[in-house]
């Protein structure tokens, strides 16, 4: 303290005095302070360690401010009817002949004692007790009808008229019929969550294209692909089964099951109204820049495992969508959703897909770059060819150096204490093209840890990208990234 009083008046002793002799200390005081912040330990003191399961628990967390977010739901009206899952009939068209390989897609999604509806067989197949299955029917013979198409199987019949032996069984208070493969796998969670968007009580034919241009052209762009899964409003499968035979016969000549239904509803002047989480895949190869670049919606369905790439490497086909469902427990909402951040010091661009996959590419793509599906696959045609999908794709890579270092879900736990999901992901080693940009490969990391709390009511909200931002990591080859709601102002900047 300086004193003013004239009688302790220390003219030697002036604030200019005392700074210019502590100036020294003080830059060097200021030096240290830069130093820490630079290494990042002074702004986010590490006091918050977690344990990762046993597997990984040389993995602690050190989170910042930024995962300590507050998240509570800010105040909004439910919006959207309360379907839950009960009201829901899952209506499965299997083929006998496949039934034994077939059964296990089904196994991966069906849920005993909570999912209702049943598989309709062309044939008996036999049957194992207590397999988590559901029930099984044998459809009604449609040899009274004909089928004219060369190219399809009479089987189309059978299939389409499913829908109405499923309502001739009965079922109390359903409100939906959900049609799928026996290839389909359902998020049944996202099927509720969309579903519950739409008055059951009216008409309602809700399904997707396929990713296929020339599928659309060929079949319909109003058509909802069978294979993808598609829904139909209980009263609108009343008033179906009504006419569903007499319409069939006027269809011969048509090649499927789905492009009947179609037929129907455009006689019953029923629309079809999009969703685009239900999948056909109508695809080759790996899905890994579809679900990537998903669009911002609830994954509902996937379907042609038999075709594409298991979605994990080195895992077989049922085996890696058990897995990615793993990802559904903590967060079926979530599933798949992207968020892109980026790595400022390292120069890396980093596109997470919640649970299924954290891609980092060095480099800064913009966000409305990353953010489009890219061409890890290709086309139902097999044509390498940009311009044959229903939407935008870009391609993986376009300088060697871009090529993405994938890092695949390993495990996933909740941690209660901190109410968040802590997600494990780690590098798939593959081989990558020389790069001669003179910065850090993303090779160094071996690990990404996400953290993110659970979001069941993300889809109660207009739709919105959760912010991604990287936090400090004092471990070698670990990376650690928050994903949540955006804050205030926040914007994918570099
Ligand atoms: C989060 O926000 C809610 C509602 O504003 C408040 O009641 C709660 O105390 C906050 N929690 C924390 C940890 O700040
Ligand atoms: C199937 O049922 C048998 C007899 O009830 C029982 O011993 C067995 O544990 C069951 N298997 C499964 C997988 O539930
Ligand atoms: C997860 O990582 C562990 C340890 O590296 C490995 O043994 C295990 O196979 C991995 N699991 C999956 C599903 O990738
Ligand atoms: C977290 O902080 C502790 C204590 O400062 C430190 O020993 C540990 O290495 C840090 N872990 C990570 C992953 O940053």
């Amino acid at each position: 303290m300086i004193s003013t009083s004239p009688t302790n008046h220390r003219p030697s002793f002036s604030l200019a005095s005392v700074i210019r002799s502590f100036l020294p200390s003080l830059f060097f005081f200021l030096f240290i302070l830069y130093l820490l912040h630079s290494y990042e330990i002074l702004i986010y003191p590490p006091h918050f360690t977690s344990k990762i399961n046993s597997q990984h628990s040389d993995l602690q967390t050190n989170a910042t401010k930024a995962s300590l977010v507050n998240l509570t739901q800010t105040e909004h009206p439910k919006i959207g009817y309360d379907t839950e899952l009960k009201h829901i009939a899952f209506c499965i068209a299997a083929s006998s002949k496949l039934w034994e390989s077939r059964k296990e897609y089904i196994k991966l999604w069906w849920k005993p004692g909570e999912t209702r509806g049943g598989v309709w067989l062309d044939k008996k197949v036999k049957i194992k007790p207590n397999e988590s299955l559901p029930d099984i029917h044998i459809s009604q013979d449609t040899s009274r009808f004909p089928y004219t198409n060369k190219q399809g199987h009479r089987s189309g019949i059978r299939i389409s008229r499913i829908v109405s032996e499923a309502l001739r069984l009965g079922l109390e208070d359903i409100r939906w019929f959900v049609m799928g493969d026996d290839d389909t796998v359902f998020v049944v969670e996202n099927v509720v969550r969309v579903l519950s968007k739409y008055n059951h009580k009216q008409f309602y034919y809700i399904g997707s294209s396929s990713e296929s241009h020339l599928q659309n052209i060929y079949f319909s762009y109003l058509m909802a692909y069978g294979g993808g899964g598609f829904a139909i409003s209980y009263p609108l499968a009343k008033e179906l089964e009504k006419m569903q035979d007499r319409c069939i016969k006027r269809y011969p000549g048509l090649y499927g099951s789905d492009d009947r239904m179609q037929a129907c509803m455009a006689e019953l002047n029923v629309p079809l109204t999009k969703e685009p989480g239900f999948h056909q895949n109508d695809i080759y190869g790996n899905l890994l820049g579809l679900l990537s670049g998903h669009p911002v919606t609830p994954l509902v369905s996937l379907h042609h495992f038999d075709v594409i790439e298991p979605i994990f490497p080195g895992m077989e086909r049922a085996e890696s969508i058990k897995h990615l469902l793993e990802s559904a427990k903590y967060d079926s909402a979530s599933l798949i959703q992207q968020s892109i951040c980026y790595d400022q010091k390292r120069e890396w661009s980093i596109l997470v897909s919640w649970g299924f996959t954290v891609q980092i590419m060095r480099g800064i793509l913009s966000p409305r770059e990353l953010e489009i599906p890219s061409r890890t696959f290709i086309n139902w045609y097999k044509v390498l060819d940009f311009t044959s999908y229903t939407f935008n794709t870009r391609p993986v890579r376009v300088n060697p150096c871009q090529t993405p270092f994938v890092f695949y879900i390993n495990s996933t736990r909740y941690d209660k204490a901190r109410k968040q999901i802590i997600g494990i992901y780690t590098l798939h080693r593959e081989h990558h093209p020389r790069c001669k940009w003179k910065m850090v490969s993303p090779k160094t990391i071996h690990t990404v840890v996400v953290l993110k709390q659970e979001d069941p009511d993300r889809w109660q909200r207009a739709p919105r990208k959760d912010c991604c931002r990287v936090l400090p990591s004092s471990k070698k080859g670990i990376m650690y990234l928050w994903v949540g709601h955006c804050g205030e102002n926040e914007v994918i900047e570099v």
